[in-house]
């Protein structure tokens, strides 16, 4: 294998361009647009130590670390990035008592204004479970307001997690926020699945759009734990504004991840390193070898039996039936195959092999969810109850929450193996019962809150399809 693969990419080298390209290289011109802002720049200073666009994101240790991410313009002058918290139970009789410190990095945009930032990050550790945390962030220079998170009741696999998941959402027509601040604010959710596509895009106007995003979703990931993956909408200036404004555990600038909630093993992954080759191949090369070891850990009997359930998502879909052109509607998707010819790196062989539960997609603006399928075979569990002990994993493509490219059709013949599709826009729900129930429904904000879709997943063992 590892030969093989050094001469593939000796292959590719020769045919692909590779490194990193610079912004400039890939800037496109954007029309200048001159604002209040630009007025204010040029003829007055002006500091922002305030924090803003606060978010939460998993620790490395899902049980017990928080990371604390948000931004201020100008570095506060005692260079301090800090969060106060303690138990909200606590938190009005004897204020904040818990601090810790963290750093900030200086991200600068590729557009043209090259605008600057500073990013803080502050992880929280050792938290207690199953416990409301009230918190601030910020610096002598300026503390947010307050906001509350709870941490997962367990180390355990015995409760059940709740979960909003949907991608494609951006700064204009964000048609779902409303109902998911209000969700958020009911306390239905454990933690958020943003999968790929923020903002329309996060560099967009020298990287205001992607500030004003992360304000529209601070009502919800200053909250909740908002875990994300890369979608092509990142791609600018090699994801770098990806990249900088999140804070996902693994160590691979957000780009692939995994972490345990409950019964359930979820693993974050990009699929732009398949499409985006401008930016090299290594880091395809490195996300299939380490996504192969995590499945093969979370496969140890040990570990399997505990958190039966592996579920990954990531941007592109391998299969759908929107009436477009993107990759998906063909035969060979990157993803799926592998590179075209010589079949390497593909998913799907690798879900089929480790016993993948469930594969969550978007991309597509749109809803479909798939009749367990590999390698373009239905494998139900039974004709009465296909989604009881299935033969292969199970698809869902949820890239509906709202953005200003508007819904994608379907084709007028739909395929065998499509089992339900919307265009409504709205976000999907997972709720991991145990070790053997997952249940998904689908929200339709169109149809205010309306469930248009739901089902259960029901597996008495867990493990690889290829015996099966
Ligand atoms: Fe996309």
């Amino acid at each position: 294998m590892a030969i093989k693969m050094q001469l593939v990419l000796l292959a590719l080298s020769f045919i692909l361009p590779s490194g990193l390209a610079s912004p400039s290289s890939n800037g496109s011109p954007e029309e200048p647009i001159m604002t209040l802002d630009d007025d204010l720049e040029s003829s007055v200073h002006i500091v922002h130590y305030q924090p803003e666009q606060v978010h939460l994101a998993f620790g490395e240790r899902t049980d017990s670390e928080i990371v604390v991410t948000w931004s201020t313009r100008s570095l506060p002058p005692d260079m301090s990035s800090v969060v106060e918290y303690g138990p909200t139970e606590t938190a009005a009789s004897d204020g904040l008592r818990q601090r810790a410190t963290g750093g900030a990095t200086k991200f600068v945009d590729g557009g043209r204004k090259h605008k600057s930032q500073f990013i803080h990050r502050v992880t929280l550790r050792q938290l207690e479970p199953n416990t409301s945390y009230t918190y601030h962030c910020g610096s002598a220079a300026g503390w947010s307001a307050r906001y509350q998170f709870r941490t997962v009741p367990s180390s355990e696999s015995d409760w059940s997690p709740s979960l909003a998941i949907y991608g494609d959402m951006g700064n204009e027509n964000a048609q779902s926020l409303a109902r998911l601040q209000q969700d958020t604010q009911q306390g239905m959710y454990d933690a958020i699945l943003h999968v790929g596509d923020f903002a329309y895009d996060m560099n967009s106007n020298d990287a205001r759009v992607g500030d004003e995003f992360m304000r529209q979703v601070e009502t919800i990931a200053a909250y909740l734990p908002y875990m994300v993956v890369p979608g092509n909408h990142e791609e600018k200036f090699n994801f770098s504004n990806y990249r900088a404004r999140f804070s996902m555990p693994g160590g691979t600038d957000n780009l692939f991840y995994s972490f345990d909630l409950g019964p359930v093993h979820f693993i974050g992954i990009s699929t732009e390193v398949y499409y985006f080759l401008n930016y090299g191949l290594k880091t395809l090369v490195f996300q299939y070898e380490w996504l192969e070891r995590d499945l093969q850990a979370a496969n140890e009997p040990a570990q399997r039996a505990k958190r039966p359930w592996i579920v990954v998502y990531g941007h592109r879909p391998m299969y759908c039936s929107n009436e477009n052109d993107n990759d998906c509607t063909h035969s060979e998707t990157l993803t799926r195959v592998g590179w075209p010819f010589v079949h390497m790196f593909g998913l799907e062989p690798l879900f089929y092999k480790y016993g993948v539960d469930v594969a969550i997609w978007a991309h597509e603006h749109s809803y479909e969810r798939l009749w367990p399928i590999y390698d373009y075979q239905v494998r139900n569990g039974s004709l009465g109850s296909p989604y009881e002990n299935p033969r292969a994993p199970v698809h869902l493509v949820t890239g509906s929450a709202g953005c200003k490219e508007g819904r994608e059709p379907f084709k007028g013949k739909i395929p065998v193996w499509s089992a339900f599709h919307s265009q409504d826009y709205g976000y999907t729900r997972l709720k991991a019962h145990n070790r053997t129930h997952l249940y998904f429904e689908q929200v339709s904000d169109d149809q205010n809150g309306a469930i248009i879709d739901s089902f259960w997943l029901i597996k008495n063992q867990h493990g690889s399809y290829e015996d099966l």
